[in-house]
C-alpha cells in the first residue's frame, strides 16, 4: 500500500483529513476513484464493496443517474438562491415531501447542510421555544454517554464520546448524560434488548436533582449509531417520552443515521413507536450526493416561535448561507422519487432478517466479542489488542485491502449496507468479514 512517488507524497500533504490518522494515511493511502451501485473502485480499478453505505448515507447505491441529472439541471437553471428573505420552489416541495415521511404533526422542516448543523439547530429551536413561552430558565440539555451528535460546539457538548470532547473544553451551562445502554447481559442480542428500560430512570433522577422546569430538551439517537449500534432496550424510549411529557421537556431524536429507512421504517420514531418533538436528519436525505441536513419540528413548536415573533420581522435568528441550497433540494427531491418508486424503505425492512442472520453468524469467530443489529445496521466488536481501537482500525484497513469498505468506531466494525443490497451482496459482505476476521 505504500508508494514511492514523491510527487504523490507532496500532493497528499496539504489536505488535512477529518477524523483520520493523517500521518499514517499519507504513508499508506487507501483511495477511492469512482463508485457505482454497491461498489467503490480504487484508482487501480479494484472493486471494494460498500458495507457502510459510505458513511451511512448512500441508501440507494452509488452514482444514481436520476440524482446526478437533477443536480446538473438545477445548477444550469438556478445555481443558488439566498435562503434569507428569498426562496425557491424546490425548498417548499422538499419540505412537504419530507413531512410525508415524518410522524404526524412533526411537519415543519428547517434545512441545514449536515447532521452537526441539524443538532445545533435543534438545540436553538428548543431554547427559542421555551423562551417564547416564558420559560427561558430551561437551559439544561440532557444527552447520553457514548452519544454522537456531530462536531459543532453544541453537539460536542452533548457528545458522550470522550475523544470528541476532551480537547475542546466544552461546557454549555448544563449538559448531563444518561448512562448508555450497552449492558453486558445484552451481548449478541438481535434487535431491541429486553433488558435495560430502567436506564431511562436516569432522566427522572436528573429531574429530581436539577428541576424538570430547568431542562430544555433530551437528545438521544433512537439507536446509538456511530458508537457501535446500540438499539434501545424495549420500553426505554417510551419511558423517556413519558418523563419528558410530565415535565414539559422536549424530546429530540437525532435521526441522522436512523432516519430514512436504516431501522426498517421511515425513521426510528416509527420503528420504535415513539414520537419526538424535534428530529434531526441528514445523510440519506440526498443519498449523500449533496450535503444536506434538516430538522423536523412539531407544528406546535413552529407555530409558537413564529406567532411570538413580530408581525413583519424575523422570528428565529438562525440559518445558513446554504440552507435549502437548490442543488441539494434537487438531489433530495430525486431521492424522494427513488424512495417512493423503489420502495426502498420496505426493501430495507424486508432484507433486515437476512442481513442479521448473515452478520450474527460471525459470532463463532474467536476474535468477535459482541454483535448487535437492528434493521440494516449492525456492529461487530473485535477483541481488544492492547490499546482500545487499535484492532478495529487494523481490521478496517485489512478489509479495504480484501475488497470491503466499512467504518469502525474503536473496536466496533459498523456494517450498514445500501438498501439496494441483494442477498448476494450481503453474502459477500459477511464472507469478506469472515475471511479477514478469521485470519486476525
Ligand atoms: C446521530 C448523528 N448526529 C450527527 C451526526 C453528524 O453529522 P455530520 O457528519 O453530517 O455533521 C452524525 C454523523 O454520523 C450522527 O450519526
Amino acid at each position: 500500500m505504500g508508494h514511492a512517488d514523491p510527487r504523490l507524497e507532496v500532493q497528499l500533504q496539504p489536505y488535512w483529513m477529518p477524523f483520520s490518522p493523517n500521518k499514517e494515511f499519507k504513508h499508506e493511502p487507501r483511495l477511492f476513484a469512482r463508485a457505482e451501485g454497491m461498489y467503490f473502485y480504487t484508482p487501480e480499478n479494484r472493486a471494494v464493496i460498500d458495507a457502510s453505505a459510505g458513511l451511512f448515507c448512500v441508501a440507494a447505491g452509488h452514482c444514481r443517474p436520476e440524482i446526478a441529472r437533477a443536480v446538473h439541471e438545477q445548477l444550469q437553471t438556478l445555481d443558488y438562491a439566498p435562503p434569507f428573505l428569498r426562496a425557491h420552489s424546490k425548498a417548499f416541495e422538499l419540505a412537504e415531501r419530507i413531512s410525508g415521511y415524518t410522524p404526524e404533526g412533526v411537519n415543519r422542516v428547517f434545512f441545514t447542510n449536515s447532521g452537526s448543523e441539524s443538532v445545533d439547530t435543534a438545540m436553538k429551536i428548543a431554547l427559542m421555544y421555551h423562551r417564547v413561552r416564558g420559560e427561558s430558565q430551561r437551559q439544561i440539555f440532557i444527552s447520553r454517554e457514548r452519544a454522537y451528535h456531530g462536531v459543532n460546539m453544541g453537539g460536542v457538548a452533548l457528545s458522550g464520546l470522550v475523544n470528541n470532547r476532551r480537547a475542546f473544553g466544552v461546557g454549555l451551562p448544563g449538559v448531563y448524560h444518561l448512562r448508555h445502554t450497552a449492558l453486558a447481559e445484552n451481548r449478541f442480542v438481535r434487535g431491541q434488548p429486553e433488558k435495560g428500560a430502567e436506564l431511562a430512570e436516569d432522566l427522572a433522577r436528573f429531574v429530581a436533582t436539577y428541576g424538570g422546569e430547568n431542562i430544555a430538551a433530551v437528545f438521544v439517537e433512537p439507536t446509538a449509531g456511530s458508537c457501535g449500534c446500540l438499539p434501545p432496550p424495549r420500553g426505554y424510549l417510551n419511558r423517556l417520552r413519558e418523563i419528558c411529557d410530565t415535565h414539559g421537556i422536549l424530546l429530540v431524536f437525532d435521526e441522522v443515521i436512523t432516519g430514512w429507512g436504516r431501522m426498517g421504517a421511515n425513521f426510528g420514531a416509527q420503528a420504535f413507536g415513539v414520537t419526538p418533538d424535534l428530529m434531526t436528519m441528514a445523510k440519506a436525505l440526498t443519498n449523500g450526493a449533496q450535503p444536506m441536513g434538516a430538522v423536523a419540528a412539531r407544528q406546535s413548536i413552529y407555530d409558537a416561535i413564529t406567532d411570538a415573533g413580530p408581525e413583519r420581522g424575523v422570528e428565529f435568528f438562525h440559518g445558513y448561507t446554504y440552507s435549502a441550497h437548490p442543488a441539494a433540494c434537487a438531489a433530495g427531491l430525486a431521492m424522494m422519487d427513488i424512495f417512493a418508486k423503489e420502495r426502498l424503505i420496505d426493501r430495507a425492512r424486508e432484507m433486515s432478517p437476512y442481513f442479521a442472520d448473515a452478520i450474527h453468524a460471525l459470532q463463532d469467530l474467536p476474535i468477535v466479542t459482541d454483535i448487535r443489529s437492528i434493521g440494516m445496521l449492525a456492529a461487530v466488536d473485535v477483541a481488544l489488542d492492547k490499546v482500545p481501537g487499535a484492532r478495529g482500525h487494523e481490521m478496517q484497513k485489512r478489509l479495504y485491502d480484501a475488497g470491503l469498505h466499512l467504518k469502525n468506531t474503536g473496536d466496533a466494525l459498523l456494517v450498514a449496507p445500501p438498501f439496494i443490497a441483494e442477498k448476494k451482496h450481503i453474502d459477500e459482505i459477511a464472507g469478506k468479514l469472515r475471511e479477514v476476521l478469521a485470519r486476525a
